[in-house]
């Protein structure tokens, strides 16, 4: 269906050409007086000066042209050339009829689909998630969903880091711990026990133990980094010790990206993509992109319009290692070769920007890819702790991510209490679906490049801009539609649009508003790939209806079209809510 905005555009146009002006300068923003109009055209202005009229006057001719068109409540030449608009309530009422029968709430889909990769997980084998792993997780969720929501074709890959030395520390910290095992004996040809040695608590105390050792003691370094190259070479008992890592590692990282919500169409990861690596290498060179300087292979990168230095990416370091790059650049030609994707979006720490320039650069220079393929990297900015430093524990150790969920949860299981008498399995349950809205739009609502502050007093709040306020709106609905149900009233999924009519006060009108701007705000996320833009329209969205409901009587209403009205209207803003933070990634319980 067409945007209001879009609608009003239209008419402006016509209104600009049917009074003699070119009609590029008929266009509608949304009022930056909402207390003078709903809508604003500033377009008079910049007409000014090309017909080299009085801005007021070029406003008025418009207007006389538009004055009678029952779009318009009201529309009218303000000085020194503005038009202001009042949109008329049957339009606005249409429009909210259209959004409860019509698909998507009418949304228009982009024409042509898109299929994307989001790479957004890199979790590490043997360590567990961490604060550094949630933003990448939460955003990269959003956008996925959001990309999906508007029609393309995506796949989210973990992109598991499972490769590199991490593995070889744990290996040889696990041979001095029990050098009998089978893995570490050359000659052993039978079957390896299918049950690891080790838990995943062992592997979590192993690794930091064997890599700050490793930095202390240089002949332990070395024996991890040969251990690694004979993992990587095939080592037999060595693959079998990786295999346990992994599937270990793999089932808890399941288990906690799905607290989160968040979850991966893809389970790929590094040592996946080190077949494609020679071959690479050899197109590399074969282009003549790739020449060895001081032993080791490099690409240029450098462009034109750089404004600092970027320096050229390795490929094989003077020692014949791979590296990261590496890694990457092959994951571009196996995603290349198995998606076609027309876009790649990776999503980490803003300190990566340099390496993925790099990368991009030489996947594009090289067509690693495919000639067309988009690259995008969103670079996530620090979440810190009160103190403005990067979240750290107690006792300044990194904060695993299922702790800090537990915070968040025990919190708002403290608020809900506050609040009213639960069952205490009932209470724990919503506390955990609080608890994700409040970690989850702390977050989102936050412009992805920035760093924010996590503070879990105001995050879990029921009140102000946070996700426990919107889930408190969602469920503040819900109980009003009960209540009428109980009371014999009907409901329908998507509600009975002919009964709702055209809005009679200030409140009610503003919320029609803000329902109409759904579609801006979808296509603004989209393009941008920004969840926060869905933040603050849900907020907007959540604000209005609130003070909607306080304005109005809903359920007592005496005027019994108006109340069937409202329950319609109502029945529309759950739905968009809902829909809204399932983009997000979370959901609202039934109370709270
Ligand atoms: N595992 C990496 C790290 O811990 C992040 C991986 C991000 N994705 C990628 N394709 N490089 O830094």
């Amino acid at each position: 269906m067409k945007k209001l905005i879009s609608v009003l555009k239209d008419k402006l146009e016509e209104g600009f050409e049917k009074a003699g002006y070119d009609k590029k300068y008929g266009f509608a923003t949304v009022s930056n007086r909402p207390d003078l109009c709903q809508y604003q055209c500033n377009g008079a202005m910049a007409a000014a000066k090309e017909y080299k009229k009085a801005p007021i006057q070029i406003a008025a001719d418009v207007i006389e042209q538009l004055k009678e068109d029952s779009t318009f409540e009201k529309i009218e030449a303000v000085n020194p050339g503005f038009i202001n608009i009042t949109v008329s309530g049957d339009v606005l009422a249409e429009l909210a009829r259209k959004m409860m029968t019509e698909e998507k709430f009418g949304l228009e889909l982009p024409q042509q689909p898109k299929t994307v990769v989001i790479d957004y997980g890199g979790p590490n084998v043997a360590k567990p998630l961490h604060v550094g792993h949630l933003r990448p997780a939460i955003i990269g969720e959003s956008i996925k969903r959001i990309l999906r929501y508007m029609g393309d074709q995506v796949l989210g890959d973990v992109h598991l880091g499972d490769w590199g030395l991490p593995i070889g520390l744990i290996i040889t910290e696990l041979r001095k711990r029990q050098p009998g095992l089978p893995y570490f004996d050359e000659q052993f040809d039978g079957e390896y026990p299918a049950e690891p040695p080790f838990t995943i608590s062992d592997l979590e105390e192993i690794y930091p133990y064997a890599s700050g050792f490793s930095k202390e003691h240089e002949d332990y370094l070395h024996e991890a980094q040969q251990a690694t190259a004979e993992l990587q070479d095939g080592r037999r008992g060595y693959r079998a010790l990786w295999q346990h890592i992994l599937n270990l590692t793999v089932t808890d990282l399941k288990r906690v990206y799905d607290k989160l919500n968040v979850d991966f169409d893809l389970w790929k990861k590094e040592s996946d993509v080190q077949d494609y690596i020679p071959d690479m290498v050899e197109k590399l060179k074969a282009d003549g992109l790739a020449y060895e300087s001081e032993g080791a292979l490099v690409v240029d990168v450098t462009e034109e319009t750089d404004k600092k230095e970027i320096p050229p990416c390795i490929v094989v370091k003077s020692n014949g290692a791979t590296l990261y790059a590496t890694t990457d650049l092959a994951t571009i030609v196996e995603r290349g070769k198995l998606f076609s994707p027309d876009e790649i979006i990776y999503i980490t720490d803003k300190r990566q920007e340099l390496h993925f320039t790099q990368v991009f650069r030489v996947a594009k220079k090289a067509g690693l890819a495919g000639a067309d393929t988009e690259f995008l990297f969103i670079g996530i900015g620090t979440m810190n702790g009160a103190d403005g430093k990067p979240f750290k524990t107690r006792d300044g150790g990194v904060l695993r991510l299922e702790a800090l969920k537990e915070d968040v949860d025990r919190k708002v299981l403290e608020r809900i209490k506050e609040n009213r008498d639960y069952e205490e399995d009932k209470a724990a349950g919503i506390a955990e679906k609080v608890g994700l809205a409040a970690v989850k739009y702390g977050d989102l609502s936050n412009q992805a490049a920035k760093d924010y502050i996590f503070d879990i007093d105001r995050f879990t709040s029921f009140e102000g801009n946070t996700g426990p306020y919107i889930l408190y709106t969602i469920v503040r609905i819900k109980s009003l539609l009960a209540k009428y149900e109980r009371g014999g009233g009907a409901l329908e999924e998507k509600g009975k649009p002919e009964l709702l009519k055209k809005p009679d006060n200030d409140s009610e009108t503003a919320l029609y508003l803000t329902l109409a701007k759904f579609a801006d705000t979808m296509e603004a996320a989209y393009a941008e790939r920004a969840p926060h833009k869905i933040c603050q329209f849900v907020y907007e969205l959540s604000e209005s209806f609130n003070a909607f409901y306080h304005g109005n009587k809903i359920l007592g209403n005496e005027d019994a079209s108006k109340k069937a009205s409202y329950i319609q209207l109502i029945v529309l803003v759950k739905n968009m809510l809902e829909q809204c933070i399932e983009l997000l990634g979370f959901s609202a319980p039934e109370r709270m």
